[in-house]
């Protein structure tokens, strides 16, 4: 059983494979966290330590008893109120005005399989593969009511936490701060490892010890943003990758987020992630309910790589849905950096035509097809083809481009308008303004208020119109700008519209995905600007970045795949100088780099020599031989590429039967030394042939020495090697 109700101790116990979470209900009906860590048994109760504490408020039914207190006691989800001043994971503004709310222990079920989140994207379980523990609080002042949700998934390691909040009493209040995931430590010294970063140079790494005074990161911008990731790592002091203990907390949510971390008085550790509580204040009137989005916990003994291999399994297998969760996914030639605005239905076609010539899947016209689109100052929002740039109805463009044996794919930013648009002009008031106030521009558009019904049927009602009449297979979902000016006529609650907005967004894709099961959606924000769990739910892919720099590409892949896995990350091969960088690496390179990815081009082929369109049919060939270990193999970083001189990762099949490991010179110097790269998560005593040399290495020597990286001039050099089992 995964989850256990020990009814003498009033212990809730969750056991996965490889971890245990314990919690209690104390004698006063708070709900105490205990423990999560590696698997144990028994009752953890006496970890808790009471003592008078100065300046720590004491619950009034604990009496006398000062040494009470939830402010240095661990909890499952401490609220605002109660005498606990860390920061927390609830705050009610109740109906009379009054702040703060104390939720003490009602009942519990325990359930068989996975729970759903209405409206909200969530991990999923098939029958047995997961327990559900619900637990019951009530503040019984408000009426407010929280049912607890933890979802159990022992085969993967992985625990979620999400929560329901009713309004079981008669008046209206407000919360203030929602989060479901909470994790308090009573000792130990951890580094909390973040991914931050900017527009083209997404989910950097950083990795500082949890100190004194509270380390946070989120997103106000609506999305989850370039600048920091929904995910939190937090690492023993002396964790690497392949040993010590580790916690993953990943956030399933595509908006507005806050992670916090901080050390407390007496030097124990809280960590929080959930919705940011700026510009956050959701109304919950008599029996409404309000469902938290989900985090992802994972823990493990093992190191970062583990952790990694964890959420990598999870988020592949029981987040991702539909036909290309498994499926195999075309490679597809985009349309961007080839031509950006600057096309036609004759120069489409004659991408579609090379694209075709060198063994492509599928053409995707990107940005600049539709309305009056020939920069990005106008057209957004009216998503019908621009006939007289195509020369021609898109349907008979798409016939033309499928009678290659290519697929057809397009780009769409449904959640934006320009001001120059017929949406704009006949809605006016579908795009977020606040009142007698000029709204702010980025990239000259304007956001549509995707928390108003109207509004999302509107564009939903365009955009069926298109995928009922047009032969599309592939979409990929843009959004190009930060929220602001987040100001709804839909409702008199402004502090509902941040959430709603998501919640607007998150139906659409729904909607969509329901109608269309075959069409593949890709997510982007501007690359990787919304590279998140929740997103995944819709889109089995994410462009991970709008730079496609090979050097730049293998950071960003190195950051992102802490918390995602490599059958998520959009990657592309680019011509040369790079568009973001000027910087020149070789074809070879750019193949090796993109194949840590989902594979695909970006350029235009037409200005490509004989040679180079050669390199990349076998590029394409060697690409889908590795395929099916690329997206089902367990992935490691290699190297640390911030800090070596190679980048390197190693694609591992599930058997072990074959490993794919691809490296990357970053630097060159005079009189070289040799650069050796060890491979990872191999069986003792098995030994592997390299398919190009026939040579046979053992796999313990593979792992302790590695293999020498071949002397050879040239900067930014990249080497594949496919090993077989013999
Ligand atoms: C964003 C995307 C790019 C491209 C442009 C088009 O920046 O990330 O790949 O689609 O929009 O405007």
């Amino acid at each position: 059983m995964a989850v256990l109700f020990a009814e003498k101790e009033n212990t809730f116990t969750l056991h996965t494979d490889h971890t245990t979470y314990q919690m209690k209900v104390d004698p006063y009906g708070f709900l105490l966290h205990l423990y999560y860590g590696r698997r144990t048994e028994g009752c953890m109760d006496y970890l808790l330590t009471y003592a008078d504490r100065g300046f720590s408020g004491c619950p009034y039914d604990a009496g006398n008893d000062r040494t009470y207190s939830m402010d240095a006691l661990p909890q499952e989800l401490p609220c605002q109120g109660t005498g606990d001043y860390r920061s927390p994971a609830v705050v009610i503004r109740n109906a009379d005005g009054s702040y703060g709310c104390n939720f003490r222990y009602r009942g519990y079920r325990i359930v068989s399989g996975k729970y759903r989140l209405p409206g909200l994207p969530a991990v999923y379980a098939r029958d047995g593969e997961a327990q559900t523990l619900e637990i019951d609080l009530e503040d019984s002042v408000s009426g407010a009511r929280v049912t607890l949700l933890y979802g159990v998934l022992p085969e993967l390691d992985i625990i979620t936490r999400s929560a329901c909040v009713t309004n079981a009493g008669a008046g209206t209040f407000y919360l203030e701060k929602a989060q479901a995931a909470c994790l308090d430590f009573l000792s130990g010294e951890y580094d909390l490892i973040t991914f931050y970063g900017r527009h083209a140079m997404e989910r950097m790494v950083q990795r500082t010890p949890v100190a004194h005074g509270a380390q946070v990161i989120g997103s106000r911008r609506g999305t989850s943003s370039h600048q920091y990731n929904p995910m939190l790592i937090l690492a023993g002091k002396g964790t690497t990758e392949d040993a010590g203990s580790c916690y993953a907390m990943s956030f399933v949510y595509s908006g507005n987020f806050k992670g916090e971390a901080e050390r407390d008085q007496y030097d124990q550790i809280r960590v929080l992630l959930g919705i940011s509580d700026e510009l956050f204040s959701y109304p919950l009137e008599p029996s409404e309910r309000f469902w938290v989005p989900e985090t992802v916990l994972s823990y493990t003994t093992q190191g970062l790589a583990q952790l990694s291999a964890n959420l990598h399994r999870c988020f592949r297998t029981h987040l991702c849905r539909g036909r290309f969760r498994d499926g195999v996914r075309p490679i597809l030639l985009n349309s961007w950096e080839a031509s950006y605005y600057d096309f036609d239905g004759t120069s489409i076609l004659r991408l579609a035509e090379q694209a075709a010539d060198l063994g492509v899947d599928m053409l995707v016209m990107d940005d600049g097809w539709f309305g009056k689109r020939d920069d990005d100052n106008s057209g957004l929002g009216d998503w019908r083809a621009n006939e007289k740039k195509l020369g021609e109805s898109l349907s008979g463009l798409v016939e033309k481009i499928n009678a290659l044996g290519l697929q057809f794919g397009i780009w769409l930013e449904p959640e934006c308008v320009n001001e120059d648009s017929d949406l704009y002009r006949a809605h006016p008031d579908w795009a977020f303004a606040a009142p007698g106030r000029a709204p702010v521009r980025s990239r000259n558009q304007l956001v549509l208020d995707f928390s108003r019904s109207e509004v999302v049927d509107g564009v939903f009602r365009q955009i069926c119109e298109l995928l009922d009449t047009v032969h599309i297979e592939y979409v990929k979902w843009d959004m190009n700008r930060s929220l602001a000016d987040c100001y709804s006529h839909g409702t008199n609650d402004q502090g509902r519209v941040m959430h709603d907005y998501v919640l607007g967004l998150y139906q659409f894709l729904e909607r969509l995905t329901v109608r269309y099961p075959d069409l593949l959606i890709e997510g982007c924000s501007g690359g990787g600007g919304r590279f998140d769990a929740g997103m995944l739910y819709y889109s089995p892919q994410i462009w991970c970045s709008d730079n496609t720099d090979a050097l730049d590409q293998i950071r960003i892949q190195y950051g992102t795949s802490f918390g995602y896995p490599v059958s998520a990350m959009g990657s592309h091969v680019s011509a040369v100088p790079n568009h973001q960088t000027g910087r020149m690496t070789a074809l070879s390179t750019r193949g090796v780099v993109a194949m840590a990815g989902t594979f695909g081009y970006e350029l235009d082929p037409g200005v490509l020599t004989k040679e180079e369109k050669e390199e990349i049919r076998e590029q394409i060939r060697t690409y889908r031989q590795y395929a099916n270990l690329i997206r089902n193999g367990r992935y490691f970083r290699l190297t640390d590429p911030f800090l070596e001189t190679v980048g390197a990762w190693e694609f591992l099949s599930e058997d072990h039967a074959e490993i794919l490991v691809s490296a990357v010179t970053l630097e060159i110097h005079g009189n070289m030394t040799i650069r050796y790269v060890c491979l990872k998560g191999l069986r003792e005593n098995e030994r592997y042939r390299d398919e190009a040399s026939g040579r046979i290495y053992a796999s313990g020597a593979l792992m302790e020495t590695g293999i020498p990286l071949p002397k050879e001039f040239g900067e930014y050099r990249a080497y594949q090697m496919h090993l077989i089992r013999v």
